[in-house]
């Protein structure tokens, strides 16, 4: 059985993304000619960490398409707590719905995870590793408000550390031409070297800062990310790290005249409330664009003719010799009593099959 799981955009390739995103446009066009597509068809939404956007717009991307939710939001109402396997779990609930959409706050658990499923598995965000479906809200986003995905400088600001959606957006924007990523952050939140490695394999032009104001008049997009209070040790650490970027509406008259704001949302108090009524502000609206292309997914993954020529998992090359150790503490392999280690190589680099983490 060919069953189409997305835990990372890089599952599939750029010609299967350009797919979902152009069926996402016709979907936005003509939103009728989708509702009953998947009537009698059932959504399960196993949501182990807090989620309003990605839970909501999947529930309503599946309704809207003329399907039904059932799900869980709360790990403490199901048999998780009596001390059953997730595992297990994925298998019964593969048995009662057509597709399944999972957050939860361990990395890899939905890689993890899919090998367990009948049916599509869909990685709602992995504690700080990806969140593809965002990834793809955002492509969308970028898409039908700039015109295009290539040639573009886009800035990140915030936790590039601990924030998901930079994580996969950053692959993405790797993977469309001449594109220049700017990284707003202090020292202790920058982002990961393993998407580092990854822009580098793609030989992307990227520049790590520390000052946003400097940069704003050279940005197309600025990507703005809350401070991930949740992946903090401590609350000290954290209140080192809250309120260094803020933005505000002074400081966009430094801006490019079509500067994008996106924001994945939550917001706390990264961007000003004056801000929302700026021409640029795009992040309520990003939101809705993420309900089409939700639609767009659920719909490309349920396609038995999708993606089978270029499904990507197939070329994963793992190491054929003892795995390393992830050293990762929050890896679904140091939290698991039956994920054993896997190892891969990407970009010349050993890493860890499930959460990325370059292994030494
Ligand atoms: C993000 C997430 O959960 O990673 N939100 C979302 O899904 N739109 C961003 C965040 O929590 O900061």
């Amino acid at each position: 059985m060919n069953v189409k799981h997305l835990v990372d955009i890089t599952d599939y390739s750029i010609d299967n993304w350009n797919e979902i995103l152009k069926l996402a446009e016709n979907i936005r066009k003509n939103p009728e000619d989708y509702s009953e597509l998947l009537k009698n068809k059932i959504i399960g939404n196993l949501f182990f960490e807090p989620s309003t956007r990605t839970m909501l717009s999947f529930e309503s991307a599946f309704i809207k398409l003329g399907g039904s939710t059932i799900g869980i939001n709360d790990p403490k109402f199901s048999s998780i707590s009596k001390g059953e396997d997730i595992t297990d779990m994925i298998k019964v609930v593969s048995q009662y719905a057509d597709i399944i959409v999972m957050r939860h706050s361990i990395e890899g658990v939905c890689k993890f995870c899919s090998e367990y499923s009948d049916v599509p598995l869909i990685n709602g965000g992995d504690g700080r590793h990806l969140h593809p479906t965002q990834t793809f809200t955002d492509l969308f986003t970028i898409f039908c408000e700039k015109g295009r995905l290539n040639d573009l400088t886009v800035g990140f600001c915030g936790d590039l550390k601990n924030g998901r959606t930079v994580h996969s957006l950053v692959k993405g924007l790797s993977c469309y031409k001449n594109n220049k990523l700017i990284f707003i952050s202090t020292e202790s939140l920058k982002i990961p070297d393993y998407i580092k490695t990854f822009m580098k394999s793609k030989n992307v032009e990227f520049e790590e800062i520390t000052s946003m104001s400097s940069y704003l008049k050279k940005l197309d997009i600025l990507y703005m990310t809350r401070i991930q209070k949740e992946r903090f040790v401590s609350e000290k650490e954290y209140l080192l790290q809250k309120d260094i970027y803020i933005l505000n509406k002074d400081k966009l008259n430094l801006a490019k005249e079509d500067l994008k704001i996106m924001h994945p949302l939550p917001r706390i108090d990264e961007i000003t409330r004056d801000v929302d009524d700026y021409k640029g502000a795009i992040y309520f609206k990003q939101a809705k664009y993420g309900v089409f292309v939700r639609m767009a997914i659920i719909i490309k993954l349920m396609d038995e003719n999708f993606a089978n020529k270029n499904f990507y998992n197939k070329n994963v090359i793992i190491a054929n010799y003892s795995p390393l150790k992830c050293k990762n503490p929050v890896c679904i392999t140091n939290n698991h009593s039956f994920c054993g280690n896997k190892t891969k190589i990407s970009n010349g680099n050993k890493i860890c099959y499930f959460c990325d983490n370059i292994l030494k």
